[in-house]
C-alpha cells in the first residue's frame, strides 16, 4: 500500500493520535481491527515532566505491534531532538511531530499548531529531529494558523526538504478548531506537490466517505480520529470497502459486547483497578452511543466503581438487548 521508511503499511486506514483516547489498549484494539498504523498520544518534549504517571503510561509500548509510532510535541528544536532520541531508545520506530494540536495548553507554549506561524522554527525543528534519529520522522499538521494564514503547501515543502517521511494533514486551520468544512482541496494540492505519502484527516466517518476523499485527494491513506471512538471496527469496515467495493455487514450486538468487554478488561489491566474503571466510563459511553435506548444504562454504568461490576452489568444489558433482537427477528 505505502511505505514509511522501511515499514510497509498494508492498509489505507490509520488511527489519528488523540490525547486521552489513543492509549495503548485502544491502539492495540484498533490494530487488531484493521488499522494499518496507530500513533500514540503526544508526549511532551519536556523530559522533566516524564516522571509523571501519565507520561510513563504514554511511553509504555509493551506488546505493541510494529511499527511503533510515537508523537512528540514541543517548540524547541534541541528539546524535540532529545525527546525523539529518548523515545527511540524506548522503542519508538517512527517519530511523529505534532504541529496540528490546537489545544490552548499546547499552543501557549508555542507547540502544536501554533508553530505553523513561524516557518523558520518549523524548519529548525524538523531538521533537528530528522538528524537526531535514524528512524523515519513524520509530521502531523493543519492547513495553517488561520484562514488568512494558510501555508500548508509551504510547510509540506519544508517538511519534504527536511527529510520527513510522511505527512498527516488535518484539513482545517488552527483557528477553525473542529468546525467548518474540511479543506480536502488543500489536501489534494499538498498530495500533488510532494512525493512523500500524505494522510488525509478530518471528518472521515464512513467507508464511503473514506473512498470519496481518497479518490478526490489521491492521499496515501485516511487518518481517522473521532469516528473511531466507541467504533474501533470502523478500520475493518473502511479497509474492506476500499479493497472490495463491498460494504461490511453491521457489527452485531454480540460482537460489540465482546469488543467492549475485552477493551474494558485491557483498560483495567493497563491503568489498574482505580483508574481503569474510570477511564472505561468514557469509552463505554462512546460505544453505547450507537446502541439504541441505552441512556439510562449509561447513567447506571457511570456510577459503577469496579471492573467486575462494569463487566457484569454490560453482560446483562447486552443479553437483554440480544434477546429482544432475536425475538423481533
Ligand atoms: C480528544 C482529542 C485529542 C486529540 N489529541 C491529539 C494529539 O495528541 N495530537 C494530535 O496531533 N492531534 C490530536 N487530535 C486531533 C486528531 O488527531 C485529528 O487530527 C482530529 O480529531 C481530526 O480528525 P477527525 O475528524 O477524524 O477526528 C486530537 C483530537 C481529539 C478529538
Amino acid at each position: 500500500m505505502f511505505r514509511i521508511g522501511p515499514y510497509f503499511i498494508d492498509s489505507k486506514v490509520i488511527l489519528a493520535p488523540m490525547a486521552g483516547v489513543t492509549d495503548r489498549p485502544f491502539r492495540q484494539l484498533c490494530r487488531r481491527l484493521g488499522a494499518g498504523l496507530v500513533v500514540s498520544e503526544m508526549v511532551t518534549s519536556n523530559t522533566a515532566l516524564w516522571g509523571s504517571r501519565k507520561s510513563s503510561l504514554r511511553m509504555d509500548h509493551t506488546g505493541e505491534v510494529e511499527p511503533i509510532a510515537v508523537q512528540i510535541a514541543g517548540g524547541d528544536p534541541m528539546m524535540m531532538a532529545e525527546a525523539a532520541q529518548l523515545n527511540v531508545a524506548n522503542g519508538a520506530q517512527i517519530i511523529d511531530i505534532n504541529m496540528g494540536c490546537p489545544a490552548k495548553k499546547v499552543c501557549k507554549k508555542v507547540a502544536g499548531s501554533a508553530l505553523l506561524k513561524d516557518e523558520q522554527l518549523v524548519a529548525d525543528i524538523l531538521h533537528a529531529v530528522v538528524s537526531a534519529v535514524d528512524v523515519p520522522v513524520t509530521l502531523k499538521f493543519r492547513t495553517g494558523w488561520s484562514t488568512e494564514e494558510r501555508n500548508a503547501l509551504r510547510i509540506a515543502r519544508i517538511a519534504e526538504d527536511a527529510g520527513i517521511s510522511a505527512l498527516a494533514l488535518h484539513g482545517r486551520t488552527r483557528a477553525c478548531g473542529f468546525s467548518g468544512e474540511v479543506e480536502y482541496d488543500t489536501i489534494a494540492a499538498v498530495v500533488e506537490s510532494v512525493s512523500i505519502p500524505v494522510f488525509c484527516n478530518g471528518d472521515i466517518d464512513s467507508a464511503q466517505k473514506a473512498k470519496q476523499v481518497l479518490d478526490h485527494t489521491k492521499a496515501a491513506a485516511v487518518m481517522i480520529g473521532r469516528a473511531a471512538q466507541g467504533r474501533p471496527w470502523i478500520f475493518r469496515e473502511i479497509d474492506h470497502y476500499l479493497r472490495t467495493g463491498q460494504e461490511s455487514p453491521d457489527t452485531s450486538l454480540c460482537e460489540v459486547r465482546d469488543i467492549l468487554n475485552s477493551h474494558l478488561s485491557e483498560l483495567n489491566r493497563f491503568y489498574g483497578e482505580f483508574m481503569g474503571p474510570r477511564i472505561a466510563r468514557k469509552h463505554a459511553s462512546w460505544y453505547l452511543q450507537s446502541v439504541p435506548n441505552s441512556e439510562l444504562f449509561r447513567k447506571k454504568f457511570n456510577a459503577l466503581e469496579t471492573a467486575q461490576e462494569q463487566s457484569d452489568s454490560l453482560q446483562s444489558f447486552f443479553e437483554q438487548l440480544i434477546k429482544k433482537e432475536e425475538r423481533a427477528a
